[in-house]
């Protein structure tokens, strides 16, 4: 349901946004589901939507549509085959029905950290996986830094058996199902905008994201605390329709993909320091933040990596012998 004041909000997104194309101009839609403030994605978007209006005026003209206003990204996809918007960015979990390739980002404790992650996707292989759904109809442009994740439910957790029996909402990844199972707990996979309703009237137990999420949703509002498991990680594919791409002129395709790539070398650059900042924000407004000494975070790594053995085939063991050379 929405609120009066969600949807003015929405009309003045809406016309704001349109306001702001002209006549003649190519539309750029571009639908995400964060906020915009504290958010490594929504501040990404938002100066990406600033830079083609103003370098390329007169010819495109971008609309951003944050919070799930336009789309969910269980519909973004399709939305776009069908030439409703133009980008998105999608957390790497959320592309299942279309390629396998991006189970490895979600494998339990498989990367150090977010610059590991980098220099995973900046290998060859990771560039490669840019390109796994052209047959589909998709192409990755670039990959979005989000950030590491954290788990939170309505009682500490502390010990991997504190979450025995408890309900976790999930993004839609049969990787992350299979590390809610490995705890004992059961995943329950749902669209990242009713997360805070499902939370707060107790449909789920729990959650696990990233700093910037669970800032920008307030689910700490929500929960009993959140674990600094730093366990997985939140990234996201820049993704277009290749239809749309190749019909680009030439010239306007150059101007487009180089100012995408200049927001997203700034952007992820800084992904680390907005969660930083958004954690910080979490304990500012009342927040719980559990930290684990080594010996329980432990604990968690015994017992979440037993499903690395589960993807080993989808994922290749090439694949992840490089992500560890790299933690290294
Ligand atoms: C989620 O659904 O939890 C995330 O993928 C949301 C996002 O875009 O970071």
């Amino acid at each position: 349901l929405m609120t009066a004041t969600a949807v003015l909000a929405l009309t003045a997104t809406a016309q704001t946004a349109a306001a702001a194309c002209d006549d003649g101009e190519m539309v750029i839609k571009f639908s995400h589901v964060t906020n915009t403030d504290r958010h490594p994605k929504g501040i990404a978007a938002s100066l990406l939507q600033e830079r083609v209006n103003e370098e390329m005026n007169g010819t495109a003209c971008m609309e951003v549509f944050p919070n799930s206003t336009l789309y969910n990204d269980d519909q973004v996809l399709e939305a776009m085959l069908q030439g409703d918007v133009q980008l998105a960015a999608p957390s790497l979990s959320k592309f299942e029905q279309f390629t396998k390739v991006f189970r490895i980002f979600d494998l339990p404790f498989m990367f150090r950290d977010i610059d590991a992650v980098d220099a995973f996707q900046t290998s060859e292989a990771g560039q490669a996986m840019k390109e796994s759904m052209t047959r589909r109809g998709l192409l990755g442009l670039q990959f979005w830094h989000n950030g590491v994740t954290q788990i939170s439910a309505n009682k500490p957790l502390i010990s991997p058996e504190d979450a025995q029996g408890l309900k976790f909402r999930v993004q839609p990844s049969e990787v992350l199902k299979a590390n809610m199972e490995a705890l004992g707990a059961s995943p329950q996979p749902m669209a990242f905008s009713e997360v805070y309703g499902a939370l707060q009237t107790g449909v789920v137990d729990g959650q696990e994201n990233t700093w910037s999420n669970i800032y920008g949703q307030k689910f700490f509002e929500v929960q009993d605390g959140i674990t600094e498991t730093n366990h997985g990680v939140i990234d996201y594919l820049l993704v277009t329709s290749t239809d749309w791409w190749d019909s680009l002129d030439p010239a306007v395709r150059d101007q487009l993909a180089t100012i995408i790539e200049e927001v997203t070398l700034a952007r992820n650059a800084e992904s680390f320091a907005v969660n930083e900042e958004a954690k910080q924000a979490i304990i500012d407004a009342g927040g719980v933040v559990r930290e684990l000494t080594p010996e329980q975070r432990q604990a968690w790594v015994d017992a979440m990596k037993p499903v690395w053995d589960q993807f080993v085939d989808d994922v290749g063991q090439e694949n992840i012998d490089a992500a560890q050379a790299i933690n290294a």
